[in-house]
């Protein structure tokens, strides 16, 4: 086979069969294997790519995806696609949970990506939490993402930890999972690795905003994980990859259907992405918001953060049993975090994975971006909105984001909210504080913000944080 022949069969319009997906996804996970060998000056080259026989080269990977962009899949090509990724590498395999004593039930969570998301940062240690205290046993085996186009990624901002190791072997995964019931890590050349490529690939060929590239990304990363329960968080507005409400319907029933297919019980929830989630949107900063909640501390600002939490932890708990509704589970992680018991999941967590705990302390004096500017609002009115996708360029050029695959990211660029849709502000209040480590990169991003903010006299209606549940036939039966 012939990459060239299966690009030019997708690009006008043909349907491609099982081992040509399978083709091309071992060809993409080969050119990777060999640059990282080139990399460490152990390989022959990455010149040697394009022509092979068997291979592929980079431009033809980004062809590949923006041919599948434009044309899309099938049902039967999404399925070869999501199952041919998930198996690129090694996968994780639940069964080694089973020496703990009761029978796992491995549970996790995945946003399709929004601006300041960091529930997963609260959801892992309260299920964690509760999966400590007996019972049927919850386990988190949270494989997370970087940074894609507009939106955060949670690897990058549990990478801002001192220390923190998201790149466990599966023989630690599992250690640290038998001692804490999560584990937070990203994929590696071993783990899904055909995802690492694509995803960084599909962040530079304008093809994230693609409703089965980011089924088979999210579906490839979580089947490997061997879960018995997956709660999805469809962004919808305008800082999501799919703004409308009918094309986040859509994402979430392909995702919905390809895991239950794989025999996971799976929900999605289609929630409001219309402005930053919580108070802080970047990536250390994001680290400190959550700190602060999980020790008790309830900021005005983080309100819709941790009802979006409590939501989704809610269904997880559900799903696993330990819940007898989806509103009970709320509740019981709702308790969770209030009583501290996430905060010492996370803080075991954190040790487990090599973390400096320390800085957990005063995660506000780990804060130190070197240049900050305040958007003040230019009149008394209702905030009544913004393009949030906007927000998210503006917080990824401020240097929280990556302008190309591998750059590093600033722990300490981002910005604060300080009001949100529908609150009345004064002329001259602050709206957002501006942080950066790079004073030259503060105009742009100022601008951009200035520009998208909207007031008006009118105060906006205030849609449901969850607008739409997508169940799987699994998740309609009653709890076991
Ligand atoms: N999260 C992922 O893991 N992949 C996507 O494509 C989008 C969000």
């Amino acid at each position: 086979m012939h990459a060239i022949d299966i690009l030019l069969k997708k690009r006008d319009g043909g349907e491609l069969s099982t081992a040509e997906i399978e083709f091309v996804v071992q060809a993409v996970v080969r050119n990777g294997e060999l640059k990282l060998r080139t990399a460490a000056g152990d390989g022959p080259g990455v010149e040697a790519i394009g022509g092979g026989s068997e291979d592929i080269s980079d431009a033809q990977i980004g062809a590949f995806l923006m041919a599948v962009f434009q044309r899309g899949l099938t049902l039967r090509e999404l399925g070869d696609l999501t199952r041919a990724m998930r198996f690129s590498g090694e996968t994780f395999d639940a069964a080694v949970l089973a020496a703990s004593g009761a029978k796992a039930f491995t549970v996790d969570k995945h946003s399709t990506g929004g601006v300041g998301d960091k529930s997963s940062l609260l959801i892992a240690p309260v299920w964690a939490a509760v999966g400590m205290d007996g019972g049927t046993s919850v386990s988190v085996p949270m494989i997370s993402g970087r940074s894609l186009g507009h939106t955060g990624g949670t690897l990058d901002k549990l990478e801002t930890i001192p220390g923190f190791d998201s790149q466990l072997s599966m023989v630690r995964m599992g250690e640290v999972l038998r001692e804490c019931h999560a584990a937070l890590v990203g994929q590696t050349p071993r783990l899904v690795p055909a995802d690492r490529i694509l995803y960084g690939m599909r962040d530079h060929t304008g093809t994230v905003e693609s409703p089965v590239l980011i089924c088979a990304s999210i579906m490839s990363k979580k089947l490997a994980e061997d879960l018995r329960g997956l709660v999805l968080d469809v962004k919808v507005g305008s800082g999501a990859f799919m703004p409308t409400l009918e094309r986040s319907r859509y994402l979430a029933e392909l995702m919905v259907s390809t895991g239950e297919a794989a025999g996971t019980k799976t929900v999605a929830l289609l929630t409001a992405m219309d402005e930053p989630l919580g108070r802080f949107s970047g990536n250390w900063v994001e680290v400190w918001e959550c700190v602060e909640i999980m020790k008790g501390v309830r900021h005005p600002m983080s309100a819709d953060l941790i009802e979006l939490s409590n939501t989704l932890s809610g269904w997880g708990l559900y799903l696993a049993g330990r819940a007898g509704s989806p509103e009970e589970g709320a509740k019981v992680a709702d308790e969770v975090l209030r009583s501290g018991e996430a905060y010492a999941a996370w803080l075991k967590i954190v040790a487990a994975q090599g973390g400096d705990t320390s800085v957990f302390e005063d995660p506000a004096a780990f804060h130190r971006p070197t240049a900050t500017r305040v958007l003040r609002a230019s009149r008394a009115g209702f905030l009544a909105g913004m393009d949030c996708k906007e927000v998210g360029w503006a917080v990824q050029r401020l240097g929280a984001g990556r302008e190309r695959p591998g750059d590093p990211v600033s722990a300490h660029a981002g910005i604060e909210s300080h009001a949100k849709i529908g609150d009345w502000v004064e002329a001259g209040q602050p709206l957002f504080t501006l942080f950066s480590e790079d004073e030259a990169r503060l105009a742009e991003p100022y601008r951009m913000m200035e520009a998208t903010v909207r007031i008006g006299d009118v105060r906006p209606e205030r849609l449901p944080l969850v607008r739409e549940v997508v169940r799987g036939e699994s998740t309609q039966l009653p709890a076991r």
